[in-house]
C-alpha cells in the first residue's frame, strides 16, 4: 500500500494544496481557527463532575430487594380489555433510593392481537410533591387499544398472569409454547418519587437486542448495564450515548423434536444435526427518565430514576412483526426520504469557505466520484452562532452563486445547526443576534428556577437553550420561533435538508454558568479544538505504521509530548472512595441534581456537560423528567420548520440524539466514533439496533471521525457505508483530510462501491418506501432474515439490505480476505456473488474463506428475489433518468420475486406513483404494474441467474429476440439486452412477460 497520497494524479494534489495549505509530505487539513474567539477561555472545572459511585459498581449500596416491602394487589376489576387493580405497599416504606408511593394502579391492557399493556402509575399526583411523573402522551405517543381489538384479542398469544405470593408480582407467557416471556416471581416492585425497580427472569442465555444507544455488539450478552441518559460524548464503548431506545427484541429457539414436533429451549443451540425454530417478542418501556436496565445471568431489572411503568410487550413471534409492530402502535413509521438523500454525502469540520468547498465538489467531479451532498459544519458560521454566516467565509452572496451552480448540477446542500443559541455580550452594543432577541421575546428558551435565563456554554460562548417542552407543555414560543429562524434564513441560504447535532441537549459546563458571565462573551469552551495547542491530533488506525513508519513513528514522538504536556498540568484524580457523593433521600422532595440512585453516566453526574435537571421550562417543569426527550423534539420542530420552508417536500433531517419516535422526523448518524478499525465493526451493530428503533436512515462518519484515518481503512470504509441507508464521510476539524480522492485505492474503491450503489438505488428506495409504509426494516441482521439457525444469534459483521442482498465486509486491518456464511444453504437457499454473478457453493453453517483483497467488498444476491436497478450515474438525478435493468436471481425451486416502487422523489404527498411486481416463474419473468406515475426510461437490460441450460429461444411479450442475448455456460447467467426498442415508451409504460425456452 502506498502513502496517504495520490501520486498519480499530482495535479490534484497540487490544487488541494494550496486550498489547505499543504506541503508534499503532510496532508495538514484545515487548523482549528481560534482568531475570532475572545481571550477568556471557560475554566476547565466548570464542566467537571462531582465524584460519584454508580450503583452498579457501588458495594455498600443498598439492595432495594433487600430492604424493600414490595405491593398487594387489591380491588383487582375485570374490564372489557384486561383488568385493574390496586397495588398498596405491602409493609413498612423503604424509601430507599426516594419516597415510597403507597398506592399504585395497576392497569392491564389486552390491546391488540400481539400487544399487551401492563402499566402501573401512582393512584394520584401529590401535587404538594410533584415529583410523581407521568409522561405527557403530546412528548411521546402511547399506544392505544386498537379499534378492533374486541375481535383480536381472543388471537392474543400473549397471557398475563398475577398473584400476591409473597407480594405483588406478575408473568407474561407464550400461550403457544407456554413460554414465560417475563415474570417478577421472586421479586418485588419498588416504586419511589425517583427510583422504579422490576426485575424479570430471563431464559439462560438469552438473546436480546436493541436498548439504545450503545456501541456495542449486536447481541446485548448476558452480563452487560445499558444506561439510558442522553450524552454529548464521543462514541465510548458500552456507556450510554446520544440517544435513548429503551426497548429490546427477545429472540429464543427452540429445539424441535421431530416425531412429536415438541419445543425444547435450546440455551445452548450447537447441534448441527437438530431442527430448530425460534420465537421473538419485544418489551418497550415508555419512560424519559434516567434508566438503568441490568441484564444478569438469569434476569432482567430494569431501574428508573422518575416516572411510571408503561410496558408494551409484542408477542412477534418474528422480528419482523415485532418491529412493525412496535413503530405501527408506539413511535410512528420513519420519514419517508427524498431520492437525493441516498446518494452520496460529504462532510468534514474544517470546510473553511465556500472556495475550499467548491473546490472539494470539483475534485470529486475531476476524480469521477459521485457527490450528491456536500456538508458544511460549524465553520460555516458567524462566531458559530445558528441561523447568521460568516460573511468573510461564507457570505449569503458568494453562497447564492455556490449553490445556485451546486442546485443546477442535481446536487444538495446540507448545513449544520446547533442545539444551543448564543447570548449576545450586554455589554457590547455590536454584538448583535437578532436570533436569541427574536426568542428571548417569545419566552422560547429554558429557564433558571428562579425564572432567570438558564446560561450554560456551547460552541459560541455563553449559550441558551430551546424550550421545547414548555413550548409543547404550555405553549410558549420556541417551535413557531425555530420556523422563523429557518425561513429567515433560507432566505439567505437554499440549503436542502438540515443536520442537527449538540441535542443531548451537551452544555459544556455545570449548571448556569453564564448567567454572571455573560460580559465575557463569546468565550472559548473549557477545552482546546482539535488541532489547538494541546489537542494536535497523532493518532492513525492500526496497522499504519506498517505502511508509513516514518510518519507513524514522528507522530507517535509528537503525541508523547503533547501527553506528557498535558500530565505535567492535569487535575489530580481523586484517590480513595470516601471522596465519592452518595446522596440520601429527603422524604417528600426530591434531589434532582445528584439523585439518591446513582446510574452508571458515562460523564458522572447528571449535570455535567449537559444542561443541568434543574433548569426549567416555562410551566414549571424541570429538565430532570425531560432531559431524554430535548434531541427528539428538536426534530419534531425541525420537521415542522423544513416543511414550511418547503411546504411539499420531505424534510431531510439528520439528528444527533434521539428517542423513541424520532425516526417520523429524522435520520441519524452514529456520531463521532474514531478512526479506528473498531469502529467500523460496531457501525453494523449500530445500524441494526437503530433498525430496531424505526431510524433506517442510519449512517457513520465514515473513515472516522476523531483521529486520523488512513488508506486502508477508509478504502474499506468507503465501501461498507455504500450499503448503509445514510452514506456520508465526516472528518473532525484539524485531521488529516479523507476524502474518497485522497487516495487512490480509496478513490477506485468508491467508485466502484458507488457504481453498485447507484445501480440499485430503485431497491433501496423500494425498500426504504416499505419500512416508512409498513416498519419493515432495511438494514437487517442475518438472525432476522433466517429466524430458525441459532448460529447467525450474534451475527453482526455481515448484513442484508433489503431482504435480497447481503454484505460481508471484510473489518480488519491487513486482511485480504474474509469469512462469511451463506445463511440457508443446505436447506433450500442459494446464493450469488454480485460481480460474477454465479451461485455460490457452500456448506450449511460453514464459514466459507472469501478473497477480498483491497478494494473488493462482496456482495450477494439472494435466491428468489428479482431486484429492480438503474444505471448508475454521478447524481441520483442523473440515475432517475437512465435506462432500467433487472437483475433476477432464482431459487432453488426457479423461483424469483421482487417489487418497485417509484414516484416524483421528493413530495410529501404523491400525485401518482407507480408499483411494479415481478415474478419469476420457471422459465419466465412477469412484470405488471399499477399506478399512473409514469417513468418513460426504457429497460436495457435482463439478467437471470441460476439458469440451469442454454435456452433456445427468448421473447419478449412473444416476439422472439434472434439476437441480443447470451448465455454463460460457466455463471449459468441469462444475459438478455436487446430490449431497449422494444420498451423504447418506458420499461412499466406495459406490463410484459420475458421467456426463455
Ligand atoms: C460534534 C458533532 C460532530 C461535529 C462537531 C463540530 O462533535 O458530533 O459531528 O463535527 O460537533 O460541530
Amino acid at each position: 500500500m502506498g502513502g496517504r497520497f495520490l501520486l498519480a494524479v499530482g495535479a490534484f494534489c497540487a490544487s488541494l494544496a494550496t486550498v489547505y495549505g499543504q506541503n508534499s509530505t503532510s496532508a495538514v487539513s484545515p487548523n482549528a481557527t481560534t482568531s475570532f474567539r475572545s481571550i477568556f477561555t471557560v475554566p476547565a472545572d466548570s464542566d467537571a463532575s462531582v465524584p460519584l459511585i454508580p450503583n452498579i459498581y457501588d458495594s455498600e449500596a443498598v439492595n432495594p430487594q433487600d430492604v424493600c416491602p414490595g405491593y398487594t394487589a387489591s380491588k383487582v376489576i375485570r374490564t372489557p380489555y384486561g383488568l385493574t387493580a390496586l397495588l398498596s405497599l405491602a409493609g413498612d416504606a423503604c424509601n430507599v433510593y426516594g419516597t415510597d408511593v403507597d398506592a399504585l394502579n395497576l392497569t392491564v391492557e389486552y390491546q391488540s392481537g400481539d400487544r399487551l399493556h401492563v402499566e402501573i402509575t401512582p393512584t394520584y399526583i401529590d401535587s404538594s410533591n410533584s415529583s410523581w411523573f407521568i409522561l405527557p402522551e403530546v412528548l411521546v405517543e402511547k399506544p392505544t387499544i386498537d379499534a378492533d381489538a374486541n375481535l383480536t384479542i381472543a388471537d392474543n398469544d400473549l397471557n398475563f398472569i398475577w398473584s400476591n405470593d409473597p407480594t405483588f408480582s406478575f408473568t407474561v407467557i407464550r400461550q403457544s409454547t407456554g413460554d414465560v416471556l417475563f415474570s417478577t416471581t421472586g421479586t418485588k416492585l419498588v416504586f419511589e418519587n425517583q427510583f422504579i425497580e422490576f426485575a424479570s427472569s430471563l431464559p439462560e442465555n438469552y438473546n436480546l437486542y436493541g436498548l439504545g444507544e450503545v456501541i456495542h455488539g449486536l447481541r446485548m450478552g448476558n452480563n452487560f448495564t445499558r444506561t439510558f441518559w442522553a450524552a454529548d460524548v464521543g462514541d465510548p464503548i458500552d456507556y450510554n450515548i446520544y440517544g435513548d431506545h429503551s426497548f429490546y427484541l427477545d429472540t429464543r429457539y427452540y429445539e424441535v423434536d421431530e416425531t412429536t414436533g415438541n419445543l425444547t429451549y435450546a440455551a445452548n443451540a450447537t447441534n448441527a444435526t437438530a431442527d430448530y425454530i425460534s420465537y421473538s417478542h419485544g418489551v418497550y418501556m415508555r419512560n424519559s427518565h434516567g434508566q438503568e436496565v441490568l441484564m444478569r445471568p438469569s434476569n432482567i431489572t430494569w431501574r428508573t430514576l422518575g416516572g411510571s411503568i408503561d410496558l408494551y410487550f409484542y408477542a412477534g413471534p418474528t422480528q419482523d412483526k415485532v418491529t412493525k409492530a412496535y413503530q405501527q402502535s408506539a413511535i410512528g413509521l420513519p420519514a419517508m426520504q427524498q431520492y437525493f438523500t441516498f446518494g452520496y454525502h460529504q462532510c468534514r469540520w474544517g470546510y473553511a469557505n465556500w472556495t475550499q468547498l467548491q473546490e472539494v465538489v470539483d475534485t470529486f467531479k475531476a476524480f469521477s466520484i459521485p457527490l450528491e451532498n456536500i456538508w458544511t459544519d460549524i465553520d460555516y458560521m458567524n462566531q458559530y452562532r445558528d441561523f447568521d454566516n460568516d460573511q468573510n467565509t461564507f457570505s449569503y452572496s458568494e453562497g447564492a452563486q455556490f449553490l445556485s451552480k451546486l442546485h443546477e448540477n442535481g446536487q444538495h446542500y446540507i448545513p449544520i445547526v446547533d442545539s444551543a443559541i448564543y447570548v449576545p455580550n450586554p455589554q457590547n452594543a455590536s454584538d448583535a443576534y437578532p436570533t436569541f432577541d427574536r426568542g428571548n421575546e417569545t419566552n422560547s428558551f429554558m429557564l433558571n428556577p428562579d425564572g432567570s435565563l438558564y446560561i450554560g456554554s456551547v460552541w459560541p460562548g455563553y449559550t441558551v437553550f430551546p424550550d421545547w417542552i414548555g413550548a409543547v407543555l404550555n405553549g410558549t414560543g420556541a417551535f413557531d420561533w425555530w420556523t422563523q429562524e429557518m425561513s429567515l434564513w433560507h432566505q439567505n441560504i437554499s440549503f436542502d435538508g438540515i443536520w442537527i447535532d449538540m441535542s443531548e441537549v451537551s452544555s459544556f459546563c455545570v449548571g448556569s454558568c453564564g448567567s454572571n458571565n455573560l460580559t465575557l462573551n463569546p468565550v472559548h469552551p473549557p477545552f482546546s479544538l482539535p488541532g489547538e495547542p494541546g489537542n494536535i491530533i497523532y493518532s492513525y488506525p492500526e496497522g499504519f505504521n506498517n505502511t508509513n513508519a516514518t510518519e507513524f513513528s514522528s507522530a507517535s514522538a509528537a503525541s508523547a509530548s503533547q501527553a506528557l504536556a498535558a500530565s505535567a498540568t492535569a487535575l489530580p484524580a481523586p484517590t480513595t472512595s470516601t471522596t465519592y457523593l452518595r446522596t440520601t433521600p429527603t422524604p417528600g422532595s426530591r434531589s434532582i441534581e445528584y439523585p439518591p440512585y446513582v446510574i452508571n453516566n458515562v460523564q458522572g453526574a447528571l449535570d455535567v456537560h449537559a444542561v443541568s435537571p434543574n433548569a426549567t421550562h416555562h410551566g414549571g417543569t424541570q429538565e430532570y423528567d425531560y432531559h431524554n426527550l430535548f434531541g427528539t423534539q428538536i426534530l419534531n420542530a425541525t420537521y415542522h420548520a423544513l416543511l414550511n420552508v418547503f411546504p411539499t417536500k420531505r424534510p431531510f433531517i439528520i439528528g444527533r440524539s434521539t428517542f423513541a419516535g424520532s425516526g417520523k422526523w429524522a435520520g441519524h448518524w452514529g456520531g463521532d466514533n474514531a478512526s479506528l478499525w473498531a469502529y467500523m465493526y460496531f457501525s453494523i451493530s449500530q445500524a441494526l439496533s437503530f433498525s430496531l428503533f424505526g431510524i433506517p436512515m442510519f449512517g457513520v462518519d465514515t473513515c472516522g471521525f476523531n483521529g486520523n484515518s488512513d488508506e486502508e481503512l477508509c478504502n474499506r470504509w468507503m465501501q461498507l457505508s455504500a450499503f448503509f441507508p445514510f452514506y456520508r464521510n465526516h472528518n473532525t476539524l484539524s485531521a488529516n483530510s479523507q476524502e474518497p480522492y485522497v487516495w487512490a485505492s480509496v478513490a477506485e474503491a468508491s467508485r466502484v462501491a458507488m457504481k453498485i450503489r447507484y445501480t440499485l438505488l430503485p431497491y433501496i428506495y423500494t425498500t426504504f418506501y416499505l419500512s416508512h409504509t409498513t416498519g419493515s426494516t432495511v438494514m437487517r441482521a442475518l438472525a432476522w432474515e433466517f429466524p430458525n439457525d441459532p448460529s447467525l444469534a450474534a451475527a453482526d459483521q455481515q448484513f442484508l439490505l433489503g431482504g435480497s442482498l447481503m454484505i460481508t465486509p471484510v473489518l480488519a486491518q491487513g486482511a485480504t480476505s474474509v469469512d462469511g456464511v451463506f445463511p440457508g444453504v443446505g436447506k433450500g437457499e442459494v446464493w450469488y456473488d454480485w460481480y460474477n454473478q454465479s451461485a455460490i457453493s457452500a456448506s450449511p453453517g460453514q464459514n466459507v474463506t472469501i478473497d477480498a483483497p483491497l478494494g473488493h467488498i462482496p456482495v450477494y444476491v439472494r435466491g428468489g428475489s428479482v431486484l429492480p436497478i438503474q444505471e448508475a450515474g454521478m447524481t441520483t438525478r442523473e440515475c432517475r433518468s437512465n435506462p432500467w435493468g433487472i437483475i433476477a436471481a432464482t431459487s432453488l425451486e426457479g423461483t424469483a420475486s421482487g417489487v418497485l416502487y417509484l414516484d416524483d422523489g421528493e413530495s410529501v404527498v404523491q400525485n401518482s406513483t407507480l408499483w411494479v411486481e415481478f415474478s419469476l416463474t420457471q422459465s419466465s419473468l412477469y412484470a405488471s404494474a399499477r399506478g399512473t406515475y409514469k417513468d418513460t426510461n426504457p429497460l436495457a437490460n435482463v439478467t437471470i441467474l441460476g439458469v440451469g441450460s442454454s435456452p433456445s429461444n427468448v421473447t419478449l411479450n412473444g416476439a422472439s429476440l434472434s439476437s441480443g442475448w447470451t448465455y454463460n455456460e460457466t455463471s449459468q447467467v441469462l444475459a438478455v439486452t436487446a430490449l431497449t426498442n422494444s420498451t423504447a415508451g418506458g420499461a412499466w409504460a406495459k406490463d410484459w412477460v420475458l421467456k426463455w425456452t
